[in-house]
């Protein structure tokens, strides 16, 4: 990792004039990791699902959602918040050609400083094996598999405290 790389990102809460870039991330980050895990057909459905302004909107308005800038570029994005007591990663997406350089691992940092001494959580398709190796590299454990119809499971990884 050249520190040159990491002095260069600045990771910051999004606002509603990040709206359009947050979209674009998804919409160039997820195909490129899931094309592959997903049947062709879903492609269009997730993205339509979680990568659209609306699906987006109520994350930046609540506060979490954090953006990581690289000059004027946003380069990546996550967003977190609770569900049934706990506290998740419900998205973290690096723009392909910004992938290990640091971004993703800047990202959680923030939102792990957020979300303070809790148990955290994330999830991503079985068979993202850059996914595995970046959550285990940040601390984190696989906790369960969670079964989806005609699609690959979801590992759930969580990170207790420490
Ligand atoms: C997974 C993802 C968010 C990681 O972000 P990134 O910017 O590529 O990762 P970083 O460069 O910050 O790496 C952080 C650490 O994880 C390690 N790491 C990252 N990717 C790795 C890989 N594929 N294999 C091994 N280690 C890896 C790095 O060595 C680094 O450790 P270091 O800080 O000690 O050098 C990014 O690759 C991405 O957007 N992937 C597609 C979307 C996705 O799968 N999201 C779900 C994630 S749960």
């Amino acid at each position: 990792m050249n520190s040159d790389n990491r002095a260069m990102i600045r990771v910051r809460e999004a606002d509603g004039n990040d709206l359009d870039a947050v979209v674009e991330i998804g919409r160039r980050t997820w195909p490129a990791t899931n094309g592959e895990l997903y049947d062709p057909d879903f492609v269009p459905l997730f993205l339509d699902k979680w990568w659209t302004k609306d699906a987006c909107i109520p994350s930046i308005r609540a506060g979490r959602t954090m953006v990581a800038q690289a000059g004027d570029e946003v380069v990546g994005m996550a967003s977190y918040g609770p569900l049934e007591g706990r506290q998740i990663v419900w998205k973290l997406y690096v723009l392909p050609d910004w992938q290990g350089r640091g971004v993703g691992g800047q990202l959680l940092g923030a939102v792990l400083e957020r979300i303070g001494h809790q148990p955290t959580f994330m999830s991503f398709a079985a068979g993202n094996d850059s996914a595995a190796r970046f959550t285990r590299s940040v601390g984190f454990v696989e906790d369960h598999r969670e079964p989806q119809t005609d699609m690959p499971d979801l590992v759930w990884m969580r990170r207790d405290p420490t």
